[in-house]
């Protein structure tokens, strides 16, 4: 995870927009953050632990001089997130500075070798190696660029690095290995950064870097060379257009919020995704032997409703598996017959990357599902869907989640026309049905939001929660239990509601809050008697189910009335008072919901 970026203007100075890329990184990480700046001849560095806003006032980054810079936002995996291991790192001299995201796996080899040479190391960091390496070869005699070319051929791992120098006082570079790394290119200079978002402040024209390349920056020019045969490679300049909406709050209080009542106006554009590019994608999964689904966190219960819908509407049995799963699950048994879908909202998760590479490797056919453009995903894939939810900055995933339902849904409804299994009517009839979500998502949020806020109030010092559900309502309980637990730290737990009494049932003792997603589906009826079960050992029950289910109203403590809605596409409006409830635990039990503590919205490490 972590985020960096590097500007290099030719006449002015760096630092203010270092920081606001910075904070467009900080869904990366957020536990310390730093700058490096180069002025006068020498290496200014700033770093702490902290939030990137509070650190601007404490040490000034804003204020730093200098037309070249890099700076890091942090999410620990090597050293605690404290001062010393905030990146960036310098060598003994204080003449190299790096920024890193991702881990070294040789560096405690490098570091051993570098340590009896005399580097005297500050942190504990795997990142230190970098620098003391480069400096290392500068002092046998090569230049700062072949210096860097040589450190970088023997890492191991996973790396986007962004270097500066006294060395080479005009010049940034950034190596790609296994993380993103992108180029930016302006009239007023040349930028590096982990994503594309972060540069649109700056620039749209931007050059993706694939692995094994090392950049060259400098005023007005940048150089490209390949690892280990160090040619030259000319890459062309892209124009993305990026929305950048999505930076302001626009008057919520927290970007979660925004992003969960956005879920009207985006959803439309993930239902309108191209034909083209759905039928492209149902024809590869009809042809092929096997279908596997594959995400993590949240896309893979994306992926385990998509396995459901595929099944339902197009006939087609597919194997949603955890991404980080799947190569020792399946490795055996994926050939050129197969084909694996990935879901995946940054397009960076590196579970999902080592997934696919493996599946490539296997002649497998590479499909993918991802709400962020010229992301790694989008270049491996053969046919991918861009969900259109725009940019999602708070750290729980809500509208890309709904965003990706959708697709799947038109993928298995046109998937499900390509194999014979819809008729022309059913089609219609579901594509009028899909159409009316959005407006169905606009009416759940106007009716339930204060509802919902006065059940955060209720329960939020509960000790622990069970959410239930079955078919295509046991991925949305777990989801609900994935919302709850990470941004309010409340342990709980998600089974299919048969599953329930094969054990979480023991859990159940007077006042433990059981929510049941019981929509009005074939699946009802046997919630009924699972809600009996738990109300017969003094669990209190919240249900959300249809607004007309009398019965299960009288069943529930508290019931979540919710909108008619044709059954199949109940998951998206159905997620939608989970998302709430969490969102609403989370803010009156004082936590951040944006930047839960330990995690990272890109998680780019194994
Ligand atoms: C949960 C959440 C994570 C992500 C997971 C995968 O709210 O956001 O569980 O869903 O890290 O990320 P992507 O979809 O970017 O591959």
């Amino acid at each position: 995870m972590c985020g960096i970026i590097g500007i290099l203007y030719r006449d002015k100075s760096v630092a203010k927009d270092l920081v606001t890329g910075l904070k467009l990184l900080e869904y990366r990480g957020y536990d310390s953050a730093g700058i490096a700046t180069l002025s006068n001849g020498s290496i200014l560095i700033e770093k702490d632990k902290g939030r990137i806003d509070e650190l601007n006032v404490k040490l000034g980054f804003e204020s730093m001089p200098g037309c070249v810079g890099i700076a890091h936002t942090r999410w620990a995996t090597h050293g605690a997130p404290d001062k010393i291991n905030a990146h960036p790192h310098t060598d003994c001299e204080n003449r190299i500075a790096v920024v890193h995201n991702g881990i070294i796996d040789n560096y405690n080899e490098i570091k051993s070798e570098l340590v009896r040479k005399g580097h005297i190391f500050k942190s504990l960091t795997d990142t230190e190696v970098v620098p003391h390496l480069i400096e290392e070869y500068i002092k046998n005699g090569y230049s700062f660029r072949d210096a860097v070319i040589e450190a970088v051929s023997r890492l191991e791992g996973a790396y986007a690095l962004g270097i500066i120098s006294t060395y080479e006082p005009g010049m940034i570079v950034g190596v790609k290995q296994l993380s993103p790394l992108v180029v930016g290119v302006s009239d007023e200079g040349m930028f590096i950064a982990s994503d594309i978002n972060s540069l649109s402040p700056f620039t749209k024209d931007v050059i993706v870097l694939d692995d094994g390349e090392v950049v060259f920056l400098t005023g007005d020019s940048y150089e490209i060379v390949r690892l280990p045969t160090r040619e030259r490679v000319v890459k062309k300049v892209e124009r993305i257009e990026i929305d950048t909406q999505f930076a302001d709050k626009e008057g919520y209080v927290h970007y979660m919020l925004k992003e969960i009542f956005e879920q009207p106006v985006v959803l439309n554009y993930s239902i309108r995704v191209q034909e083209h590019y759905l039928n492209l994608m149902a024809e590869l999964l009809d042809r092929s032997k096997e279908v596997f689904i594959i995400g993590a966190g949240t896309s893979y219960h994306a992926a385990l409703l998509g396995s459901i819908i595929l099944s339902r509407v197009a006939r087609l049995t597919t194997i949603p598996v955890i991404a980080s799963e799947f190569v020792s699950r399946y490795g055996d048994v994926v050939s050129v017959d197969s084909s694996v879908l990935a879901i995946s909202q940054s397009g960076e998760t590196i579970d999902v990357l080592k997934a696919i590479e493996f599946a490539k490797s296997r002649a497998a056919t590479i499909l993918g599902i991802t709400n962020t453009l010229a992301s790694t995903l989008t270049r491996v894939c053969r046919v991918y869907i861009h969900q259109h939810s725009l940019p999602e900055i708070g750290v729980a995933a809500t509208k890309t989640f709904t965003g990706q339902l959708a697709v799947l849904y038109r993928l298995a409804m046109v998937t499900g026309k390509k194999r014979g299994k819809l008729s022309q009517r059913e089609m219609d009839e579901m594509k009028v049905e899909i159409a009316k979500i959005p407006g169905v998502v606009k009416t759940v949020l106007d009716r339930v939001d204060q509802q919902v806020r006065a059940l955060a109030k209720k329960y939020k010092d509960t000790r622990y929660f069970v959410f239930l559900g079955r078919g295509l309502s046991y991925p949305i309980a777990l989801e609900g239990r994935l919302k709850m637990l990470e941004i309010t730290y409340i342990p709980s737990l998600a089974y299919p509601a048969g599953e329930s009494k094969h054990g979480p049932i023991s859990l159940i003792e007077k006042g433990v809050p059981v929510v049941f997603v019981a929509p009005p589906d074939e699946t009802r009826k046997l919630i009924i008697g699972n809600i009996e079960e738990m109300r017969a050992r003094n669990a209190t029950i919240i249900t959300l189910g249809d607004e007309g289910d009398n019965e299960l109203r009288e069943l529930s403590d508290d019931f979540i009335p919710m909108p008619r809605v044709y059954p199949l596409f109940s998951p998206i409006p159905y997620v939608v008072p989970l998302q709430l409830f969490a969102y609403y635990t989370a803010v009156l039990l004082g936590r951040d919901p944006d930047k839960p503590r330990n995690l990272a919205k890109s998680v780019t490490v194994l």
